[in-house]
């Protein structure tokens, strides 16, 4: 494990490094921390930040975001933060994002990125972003969450491993964020429908007014709420 003080992104570095399958790089602040879609990921001190590689002998591969969300999401409740997936790659608590997950293939496999708010004081107002401090009013030592948070994830990708996605989809299905809610999905053009469920290969299923429509990537954005 590499833990350094401040890199532009821990996913860019471990990207372009020769380090080995299983190695995870670790930053106390990103200067140019980034998300799905080229968004900016904020990184200022107190959140962990880091970035690990695994090979890709994975069957269900697209559902990695999805199911290491379901992992972080797992961890959170661990800590007595009751926390939901935003599908694909969010986990939400108090309606408000608390971990981000980016997951990239290279040549030698996934390099998965995650970002998780554990001691943050505050977040600018339109990021709607919590941290686990702010939620439960505890600071936490980061080593404590990451060695925690990566054994959680450790499991769970040996299990993803062995079973694939459907061994995960109904506890997926049960943490999921707007369940029977109406929703917008913005993609090519815009989606409206009521979110019903999450298919056998991770997609989302939408009532529409043309009937069950099934998601496999865009932003999902609560009707009315836009976050
Ligand atoms: C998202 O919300 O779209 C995903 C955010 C992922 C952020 C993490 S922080 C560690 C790693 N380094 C980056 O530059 N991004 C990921």
């Amino acid at each position: 494990m590499l833990w350094l003080d401040t890199l532009p992104s821990t996913q860019s570095f471990l990207k372009e490094s020769n380090l080995p399958i299983g190695s995870v790089v670790v930053a106390n602040t990103q200067t140019q921390g980034r998300g799905r879609h080229g968004r900016v990921w904020q990184s200022q001190e107190g959140g962990l930040y880091f970035s690990f590689l695994i090979d890709t002998d994975f069957r269900d591969f697209s559902t990695l975001p999805l199911v290491l969300g379901y992992s972080i999401s797992e961890f959170i409740d661990s800590q007595g933060i009751p926390s939901a997936i935003k599908w694909i790659n969010d986990v939400f608590v108090k309606g408000k994002k608390v971990a981000g997950v980016l997951v990239e293939k290279t040549k030698k496999g996934f390099v998965c990125g995650i970002g998780l708010n554990v001691n943050q004081e505050s977040f600018p107002q339109d990021l709607q972003a919590i941290s686990m401090f702010l939620a439960d009013g505890k600071k936490r030592n980061r080593v404590d969450v990451l060695l925690e948070l990566l054994s959680y994830i450790g499991r769970t990708l040996e299990e993803f491993k062995l079973v694939g996605f459907p061994k995960f989809r109904e506890a997926i299905k049960s943490k999921l964020l707007f369940l029977e809610q109406e929703v917008i999905i913005y993609g090519e053009k815009p989606i409206v429908g009521i979110l019903q469920d999450i298919g056998e290969d991770g997609s989302l299923v939408l009532l529409t007014s043309k009937g069950n429509m099934k998601i496999v990537s865009g932003d999902l954005t609560l009707r009315g709420l836009g976050i």
